[in-house]
C-alpha cells in the first residue's frame, strides 16, 4: 500500500481521542490532538530522527517526538509557548523540585522573601481588574520567588504553572477565552482566590503528568531497542 493510501485510510479527527496528562495542564489556543503529530511522526521516522515544528505553541509535537524516542526543536515567536513546551518537555528531579516547592511556598506564606527581595509590583491597575488585591500581593511574591531559582529549568517549570494557573486564580470564572477576549469580571464578582494551594497542587499534578509521560517514553524506547535487537539476531 503507498504512503497517500495508508495515510487516507486514517480517521483523522481521532474519534475517540483527546488530549489529556501532560498535553492538557496548560491551556494554550488552538492545539491539536496529540494523535496527529504521534500518527505522522512514527509514520515517517524509523532510524535516530530529529524532528522540528516551527510553530510548536505548546510543544505537543515535541511531546510525541520524545515520546518515540527521538530529539526535538520547537520555535515559536510567542514567549510563553517555548516556555510550555519547556515544561512540558522536562522532569524536575523529584527531590529538588519538592525543597524547591516547599522553600518558595513558605517564604510566600511567611511574606519573608529570600534575598531581601521585595514585593512591590508595577501596574497594579491592568490585574487590579481581575484579581483581588490579597490574591495579586501573593501571586507577585510567588512570582518574585519563581524568577530568582537557579536551576534553570526548573525555574522554567514552575513559571509555566504559574502562568497556568493565572485565569483559575483570577475572578473571571469562565474559560480562558474570555480572560484572551480581555472581558474583565465586574467589580462585584471580585473574589479571594488561594493561589498558593491552586499552585501547589498544580505543580504536583505537572510533575505526576511529566513523571507518567517520561515513563511512557522510556518503555517506549525500551520496545524500540528491543526489536532493533531482535531484527540483529
Ligand atoms: C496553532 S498554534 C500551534 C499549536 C501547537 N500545534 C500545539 O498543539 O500546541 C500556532 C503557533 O504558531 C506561532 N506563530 C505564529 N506566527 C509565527 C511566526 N511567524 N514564527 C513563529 N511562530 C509563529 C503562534 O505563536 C502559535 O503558538
Amino acid at each position: 500500500m503507498g504512503i497517500i493510501e495508508s495515510l487516507g485510510r486514517i480517521d483523522w479527527s481521532f474519534p475517540t481521542l483527546s488530549n489529556s496528562g501532560i498535553d492538557s495542564i496548560h491551556w494554550y489556543p488552538a492545539t491539536y490532538l496529540a494523535a496527529i503529530p504521534g500518527t505522522l511522526i512514527a509514520f515517517f521516522t524509523d532510524t535516530e530522527s530529529v524532528v522540528m515544528d516551527p510553530f510548536c505553541g505548546s510543544g505537543t509535537t515535541g511531546v510525541e517526538a520524545i515520546r518515540l524516542g527521538w530529539k526535538f526543536i520547537g520555535v515559536d515567536n510567542s514567549p510563553v509557548a517555548p516556555l510550555m513546551a519547556d515544561a512540558k518537555l522536562s522532569y524536575p528531579e523529584p527531590k529538588l523540585f519538592e525543597i524547591t516547592l516547599e522553600s518558595v511556598l513558605r517564604r510566600v506564606g511567611s511574606g519573608v522573601l529570600g534575598n531581601g527581595r521585595r514585593d512591590e509590583y508595577p501596574n497594579k491597575e491592568e490585574p487590579s481588574a481581575w484579581y483581588h488585591s490579597e490574591t495579586l500581593q501573593v501571586l507577585n511574591r510567588l512570582l518574585t520567588e519563581i524568577i530568582t531559582i537557579e536551576d534553570r529549568l526548573l525555574r522554567r517549570f514552575f513559571l509555566s504553572v504559574f502562568s497556568g494557573v493565572l485565569k483559575n486564580c483570577s475572578s473571571q470564572r469562565r474559560h480562558w477565552g474570555w480572560g484572551c477576549d480581555n472581558i474583565k469580571p465586574k467589580p462585584e464578582e471580585i473574589v479571594y482566590k488561594d493561589e498558593l494551594t491552586i499552585f501547589a497542587q498544580a505543580a504536583g499534578s505537572h510533575l505526576h503528568s511529566s513523571a507518567t509521560s517520561f515513563e511512557a517514553a522510556i518503555v517506549h524506547v525500551a520496545s524500540y531497542l528491543l526489536s532493533v535487537l531482535r531484527e540483529m539476531k
